[in-house]
């Protein structure tokens, strides 16, 4: 594998484009988490087209209960280290709670530091139509935004609870209304978490923009996974929606387990691997 970055030029990077034409050919969009360096590595030479930098790190790079408390600062350090992974992959920031709500110009200060000191190349921010000043902000200096409607995380003491948003037909109608609001705005692709796959299928059907889902069904543009869950590093949170490849918990214990053993009994480092 080559470990030269592929020229910005190159017709291959994913952009906004690639996705909106991916969506018109009905080709599936891939879209995984990353936070490191390592890992991204990883996700963009297995070809995922699109990498986020969730704030998601809050709960899985630093054992926070909430992705409440995730700071700008804390973005931005990750963002670094997953765009200097990545050759291929659009790499996607979420912009943390308390950094673009009810501030537009406090939004679009907070935007332009994640894509000036990151070289990330979109942000994500979660909300309909409380956030749309903020998202217009945002787009009014080129910085592509993607939206997140549906099970918001950042809302959870507003919610009160993780279980499925826009069951009821209120709650879906705002949400489909919030869809065509910011896409009018001009966001280049919107997240549904944890929703009825029927409504997803909806949303998808009746925007132009390709819409990625997490626990939104089968009938979305793509799909969204955190790569820590769908890895099996977590082991403590199984949503119906999550599939595992991997246990990478238990293989890692049981390996580090084994070095331990090694360590202990003489047995680590052997002959040939000492100088
Ligand atoms: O922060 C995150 O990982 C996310 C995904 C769940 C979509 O927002």
């Amino acid at each position: 594998m080559s470990t030269q970055k592929a020229s910005h030029k190159s017709p291959k990077k994913i952009t906004t484009k690639t996705l909106r034409e991916m969506k018109q050919r009905g080709e599936k969009i891939a879209m995984l988490t990353a936070y490191d360096y390592s890992m991204a590595r990883i996700l963009d030479a297995a070809g995922i087209e699109v990498l986020l930098v969730g704030d998601s790190a809050a709960n899985v790079m630093a054992g926070y209960e909430t992705t409440v408390p995730m700071t700008l600062e804390a973005m931005i350090y990750h963002a670094q280290s997953v765009v200097r992974a990545v050759d291929r992959a659009m790499v996607v920031v979420d912009m943390p709670f308390g950094t673009y709500q009810g501030n537009p110009m406090q939004a679009l200060e907070s935007a332009i530091r994640i894509m000036k000191e990151s070289e990330a190349h979109a942000v994500k921010m979660e909300g309909g139509r409380e956030i749309i000043e903020s998202v217009k902000a945002v787009l009014s200096a080129g910085i592509p935004v993607m939206g997140h409607l549906g099970l918001t995380p950042q809302s959870i003491y507003k919610f009160g609870t993780y279980a499925v948003r826009a069951t009821e037909p209120e709650e879906a109608q705002k949400l489909l209304e919030d869809a065509h609001l910011l896409e009018e705005a001009g966001i280049f692709a919107l997240v549904l978490e944890k929703i009825p796959a029927k409504l997803g299928a909806q949303v998808a059907q009746s925007l132009k923009i390709p819409v990625i889902g997490i626990g939104a069904g089968s009938g979305v543009d793509g799909q969204v996974l955190v790569t820590h869950d769908m890895l099996g590093i977590t082991i403590d949170f199984s949503p119906r929606f999550l599939r595992r490849y991997l246990n990478l918990h238990n293989d890692i214990l049981n390996a580090v387990q084994n070095y331990i053993n090694d360590v202990k009994t003489g047995d680590f480092p052997n002959e040939n691997e000492q100088y």
